[in-house]
C-alpha cells in the first residue's frame, strides 16, 4: 500500500461519482447514473441532472466508503471535476467537495474531467510513458493529445470541427429509433451487420481537407449522410437494414479516429497510445486500434470498459497523480468552468499556499 489516499467526486454530466484511491490502486468506484430520467427526451436534461446528482451524492459517498472500507478522516486529499461540464450539475459535486474539504481540514484540487479521462488507465496498466498521445472520445469532446505529462503538460493537437464522437453515435440511433444513450445500443446492434455494406464518408481525409486539418476530426457529414441514406429506404417503401445501417456507420467513425490516432502518434514520434472517455468503450474502435497500433509497433493502453464511461475514480487518480507531483492545491473560492479546456489539468491555485 502506497501513495496518497484521495477521494474522487465527478458529476459533470449524468452520472454522479464517488471513487477512492491508494495511490495507483483502486479501492471503490461509486457510480449512480440518472440516464433512466433523459431516455424519454433523447439526451441528457441539465436540470434533471442536477437535482439528481444532489440526491445521489452522499448515498454515493456512504457507498464508496464502505467498499473501500476505509472512514472519511483517513483521506489525505479531495478531488473534484471542476470542468468542462454543466454548470448546474458541476456546482453539486464542487459543493460536496468543498464540504469534505473543510470538514476534514484536507486539499482540495479541482482537476479537469477530460484529463481525467485519460489518466483512467493508470488504475488499470501502471504508471505512463511520457510524452504519449492520446486519443480522447466522449460525449461532447473528441480530440487528440500530446501528453507530456498527465499534471502538467498536455496540448491539443486536432479535435472535432462540428459533433463529437458520442454525439454522432446519440444523433445516428435517434434517427434510427434506437434508445438514449446511442453509443452501447449502436456497439450491439452493429455487431450482427456487415461494416462494408453501405460506404459511408470519412470527414476530413481528403487530400484537400488533411493540409488544413491533419489531426481534427467532423462527424457532421457523415450524420447527414446517414439521415438521407435511412430517408430514402423509408420513402421507397423498403426496409431499413438497421445492423448494416449501424455497422457501416460505426466502421466510418471508429476508420477516420484510427487513422488519425496512429498518424498522430507517428507524428509525435510516440511509441505509446493511450485512450479514454465513454466512446473508447466502443468493442469495434478498440479492436480496430488494436489492429492497427500492433502493425506499427505502438502500445496500445485501454482502460477497462467500466473506466471508459463517466466516473469518479478517473476524477480520484487523477488528483493522486497531482498531489504525487507535489502541485498547489485549489482555493476553496474554486468556481466550476463549464468549458475547461483540456490543457488546463488542475484549476485555481491557491495562491496563499491554503
Ligand atoms: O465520457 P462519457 O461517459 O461522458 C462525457 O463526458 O460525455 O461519454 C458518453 C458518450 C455517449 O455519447 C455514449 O453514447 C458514448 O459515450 N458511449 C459509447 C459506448 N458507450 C458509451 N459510444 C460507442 N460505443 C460504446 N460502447
Ligand atoms: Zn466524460
Amino acid at each position: 500500500m502506497s501513495g496518497p489516499l484521495v477521494l474522487g467526486i465527478e458529476s459533470s454530466c449524468d452520472e454522479t461519482g464517488v471513487g477512492i484511491v491508494r495511490g495507483h490502486e483502486l479501492l471503490a468506484n461509486e457510480v449512480a447514473s440518472s440516464v433512466e430520467q433523459h431516455v424519454r427526451f433523447g439526451g441528457v436534461v441539465p436540470e434533471v441532472a442536477s437535482r439528481a446528482h444532489l440526491q445521489a451524492i452522499v448515498p454515493a459517498l456512504r457507498r464508496a466508503c464502505a467498499t473501500a472500507d476505509i472512514d472519511l478522516s483517513e483521506v489525505d486529499a479531495i478531488a473534484v471535476t471542476a470542468g468542462p461540464g454543466l454548470m448546474g450539475a458541476l456546482v453539486v459535486g464542487l459543493s460536496a467537495a468543498k464540504a469534505l474539504a473543510v470538514a476534514l481540514n484536507r486539499p482540495l484540487y479541482g482537476v479537469n474531467h477530460l484529463v481525467g479521462h485519460v489518466a483512467v488507465d493508470v488504475l488499470d496498466h501502471g504508471p505512463l510513458p511520457q510524452p504519449c498521445a492520446a486519443l480522447l472520445v466522449s460525449g461532447g469532446h473528441t480530440s487528440l493529445l500530446a501528453v507530456n505529462s498527465i499534471t502538467s503538460d498536455i496540448t491539443e493537437l486536432g479535435a472535432t470541427i462540428d459533433d463529437a464522437a458520442g454525439e454522432a453515435y446519440d444523433k445516428v440511433a435517434r434517427l434510427l429509433g434506437l434508445s438514449y444513450p446511442g453509443g452501447p445500443v449502436i456497439d450491439r446492434v452493429a455487431a450482427a451487420g456487415d461494416p462494408r455494406a453501405i460506404a459511408f464518408p470519412r470527414g476530413l481525409t481528403a487530400t484537400k481537407d488533411l493540409a488544413k486539418h491533419r489531426f481534427d476530426y467532423s462527424f457532421s457529414g457523415l450524420k447527414t449522410a446517414v439521415s438521407r441514406w435511412v430517408e430514402i429506404r423509408r420513402r421507397d417503401g423498403l426496409e431499413v437494414p438497421m445492423a448494416d445501417v449501424a455497422a457501416s456507420f460505426q466502421e466510418a467513425v471508429c476508420d477516420v479516429l484510427t487513422a488519425k490516432a496512429v498518424d498522430a502518434c507517428e507524428h509525435l514520434g510516440v511509441d505509446t497510445l493511450l485512450i479514454g472517455g465513454g466512446v473508447a468503450a466502443n468493442s469495434r474502435l478498440r479492436a480496430l486500434l488494436e489492429e492497427r497500433t500492433a502493425e506499427r509497433g505502438i502500445t496500445l493502453r485501454r482502460p477497462r470498459p467500466a473506466l471508459c464511461t463517466d466516473n469518479g475514480a478517473m476524477i480520484a487518480v487523477l488528483g493522486s497523480e497531482v498531489v504525487g507531483a507535489g502541485l498547489r492545491p485549489s482555493s476553496l473560492e474554486l468556481g466550476a468552468n463549464p468549458g475547461l479546456p483540456v490543457s488546463t489539468v488542475l484549476v485555481g491555485a491557491d495562491r496563499n499556499g491554503r
